[in-house]
């Protein structure tokens, strides 16, 4: 036990360094040592001869990170080889050589070189260039400007009805970045659904509710009665509604012009000739008001939709534009090497193979592509997390080590479900925790402590949050 009560996670560290015969995820916060024990790690596979510097790869969160990682490594190999003796000496000796074999680098890298090697299966040309986030973001914008006022001159009628409705072209600019960074997914994408038969029953039904209720405010004898108003608004709605010509305008109409106030208390039965006439005019009123909602809703729907569906043009424009100079952006860098790695089978055997240890640093800043892709390089047949079994092939294969709680999931799509996913896949004797904090003082980790103990819990409806993990203060057992 330590200090604070808790177990001291000494076994935990210990598997995760030197249990090489088994995968593991390593989940602890910042601060608590897992980069450095991801580097003892690799040092053992080095130092038992389990793997050549080549035959590993360690992915970090950027580049930075990657080039600390190998400073790391270089120092830590290069001060056991002096310690060492015998076989491992010499193990050791020559992964200090061939360290610079060794794929220490971002998945975006990595990924580069992976296809790089195959670009014919991967169906890209061979001489392609990475565009960088500057470089992408320039060719997207100046893609947007072109493509958007192409649409414009030509008077796109679903441009025309979305300005229509308020949605600017910044927030159309915005929508069409998103639908381009998830490109992959673009399928699921909500479809149009049939709105003809309910927006004509609608106007049916207004014509006639609004004269029936306009014959019903015959019946009220103060011209300012709130719920006459209201029939008088509707009436008024019913005449503009049925002198629109043209579908766009009456969408726009129904959607953003037209509006049934709620009913409520309005009214003053004292106005009218019988209470009966007023309660009967606000449940017409309600049940109108209501049927529009519907139709508002659908109208808004199919709005997003059709828009979204335009948007995928942009999209092929943005991928044209990068075609026509060679260069493929971070995404295309995952998606490429995904669709290869899933789609051939021997160029899939032929990494895996070649890959003998996968060590992810960071890994709850994986976004589900990328996760896709450390799955099929670590023998999962359709590179889902939660179908990945450790085969006899490639025990200890996987390293991932991550904290769920410093996640930047909306930034990159990185996924908590997928995180919970990989972690229940590994299994509960390959989840290792660990809690001690080397970072900060003992009274700063008391108060995080106290604070985010009743804040951080795992909600019930999902998996979204990550549990609460305390940490403990392990400055003075420092070496
Ligand atoms: N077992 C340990 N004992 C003492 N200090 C450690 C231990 N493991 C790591 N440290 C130190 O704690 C600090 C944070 O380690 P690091 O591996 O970068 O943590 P993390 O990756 O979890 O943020 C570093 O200065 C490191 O040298
Ligand atoms: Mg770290």
């Amino acid at each position: 036990m330590d200090r604070t009560g808790r177990p001291a996670d000494g076994a935990d560290r210990a598997r995760a360094a030197s249990d090489l015969a088994h995968s593991f995820i390593v989940e602890a916060a910042a601060g608590t040592g897992k980069t450095t024990l991801l580097v003892e790690r690799i040092l053992n596979l080095i130092k038992t001869g389990k793997a050549q510097p080549e035959e590993i790869v360690a992915i970090t969160f950027t580049e930075r990170a990657a080039a600390e990682l190998k400073a790391r490594l270089q120092e830590k190999i290069g001060a056991e080889t002096a310690k060492a003796s015998g076989r491992a000496a010499e193990h050791l000796a020559d992964a200090l050589y061939g360290l610079e074999r060794m794929p220490v680098t971002t998945i975006h890298a990595f990924c580069t070189s992976i296809l790089k090697e195959r670009p014919v299966e991967a169906g890209i040309d061979p001489n392609f260039a990475v565009a960088d986030e500057l470089m992408a973001g320039l060719i997207s914008q100046e893609t947007w400007d072109e493509w958007i006022a192409r649409k414009m001159d030509s008077d796109n009628p679903v441009l025309r009805l979305a300005l229509r409705v308020g949605i600017t072209l910044e927030h159309m600019h915005e929508l069409a970045v998103t639908i381009s960074e998830n490109r992959d997914v673009a399928d699921l994408l909500p479809a149009e659904e049939a709105s003809g038969p309910h927006i004509s029953d609608f106007m049916k039904t207004l014509k006639t509710t609004a004269a029936r209720l306009e014959k019903a405010g015959g019946f009220c004898h103060n011209p300012d009665d709130g719920a006459l108003c209201l029939i008088e608004d509707l009436a008024k709605h019913a005449r503009e509604v049925e002198a629109i010509r043209t579908e766009d305008r009456l969408h726009a109409y129904l959607f953003g012009t037209m509006g049934i106030p709620s009913v409520g208390r309005r009214g003053n039965a004292g106005n009218w000739a019988s209470k009966d006439h007023l309660t009967e005019v606000r449940l017409e009123l309600g049940a109108l008001k209501e049927q529009h909602e519907k139709v508002r809703l659908l109208i808004a729907h199919n709005i997003i939709a059709s828009l979204s569906r335009l948007l995928l043009d942009y999209v092929d424009s943005y991928t044209a534009a990068k075609a026509s100079q060679g260069l493929l952006d971070f995404h295309d860098l995952l998606l490429s090497t995904r669709d290869l790695l899933k789609q051939h089978d021997h160029v899939r055997a032929y990494f895996t193979g070649r890959y003998r240890y996968l060590l992810v640093d960071e890994f709850q800043d994986t976004d589900p592509l990328q996760a896709e892709i450390i799955f099929y390089l670590a023998g999962a047949q359709d590179g889902r997390t939660d179908k990945w079994r450790e085969s006899e092939a490639s025990p200890g294969k996987l390293f991932l080590v991550g904290d769920p709680k410093q996640s930047i999931y909306r930034f990159r799509r990185a996924d908590i479900e997928m995180y919970a996913a990989a972690k229940a896949t590994l299994g509960n004797n390959r989840h290792l925790s660990i809690h001690q904090n080397f970072r900060c003082a003992e009274s700063i980790i008391a108060a995080v402590n106290s604070i985010f103990e009743d804040l951080i819990k795992v909600p019930e409806e999902g998996n979204y949050q990550p549990e609460y993990v305390a940490l403990d203060f392990g400055r003075e057992h420092r070496p």
